[in-house]
């Protein structure tokens, strides 16, 4: 029997797709959605020449194709943050790198790969209103309601997520999967589950 050759690449992802249960949403449907939500926000914002924000490192794939997909004036900037132990009482992050430039008279679009509580996005929000930009709106590829503890205004939303752990696209568990090209639900026994 004749045997396919296979790259580095692609024995590396058959590899982590042992740990995958089940794909969630392809790459080609990620892809369709991103240019839908770039749409969208090259109509709204047209004239306004808005600052797209996100925090490291989950939402750089997510960033990186959103900002292609925008067809007027745009610029990226990026935080990083740590998050504190639960019980450490100074809100749920601690900013570890800060945005470059100071913020204030510009239109932000704060984009997040996935809300879940909504804590550290409800966080993040609260610090950058205070910079006072001229508006400040959210876009998050995914939105997992079911755990929601704050109330965050996301202004535009690629899926509703069921609430399951997910990998792939920039999710990463840790540190692995961010390359796998489509997001995945984590097979139980990788979570330590089974
Ligand atoms: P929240 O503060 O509970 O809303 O947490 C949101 C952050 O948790 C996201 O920015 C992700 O970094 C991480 N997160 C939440 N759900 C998932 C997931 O299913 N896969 C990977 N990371 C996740």
């Amino acid at each position: 029997m004749e045997t396919v050759p296979t790259s580095p690449l692609q024995r590396a992802q058959g590899d982590l797709m042992r740990g995958i249960g089940k794909v969630l949403f392809t790459e080609a449907e990620i892809r369709r959605r991103v240019a839908e939500l770039g749409e969208q926000i090259s109509s709204d914002y047209a004239g306004l020449d808005p600052l797209l924000v996100g925090v490291l490192k989950g939402v750089a794939f997510f960033m990186s194709d959103l900002l292609r997909a925008i067809t007027i004036p745009v610029r990226m900037d990026f935080m990083a943050i740590s998050r504190y132990a639960p019980g450490q009482g100074k809100g749920p992050v601690r900013l570890v790198k800060d945005l470059d430039q100071p913020v204030e008279g510009q239109h932000l679009i704060f984009v997040e790969d996935v809300v879940d509580t909504g804590l550290t996005l409800g966080y993040l929000l609260r610090t950058l209103r205070a910079r006072g930009p001229a508006s400040l709106e959210v876009c998050a590829l995914f939105d997992k309601t079911e755990h929601r503890l704050a109330k965050v205004p996301i202004k535009y939303r690629g899926f509703d997520l069921p609430d399951r752990f997910v990998v792939g696209y920039g999710l990463d568990y840790r540190e692995e999967y961010r390359h796998l090209p489509f997001v995945g639900e984590l097979r139980p026994e990788v979570l330590g589950l089974a």
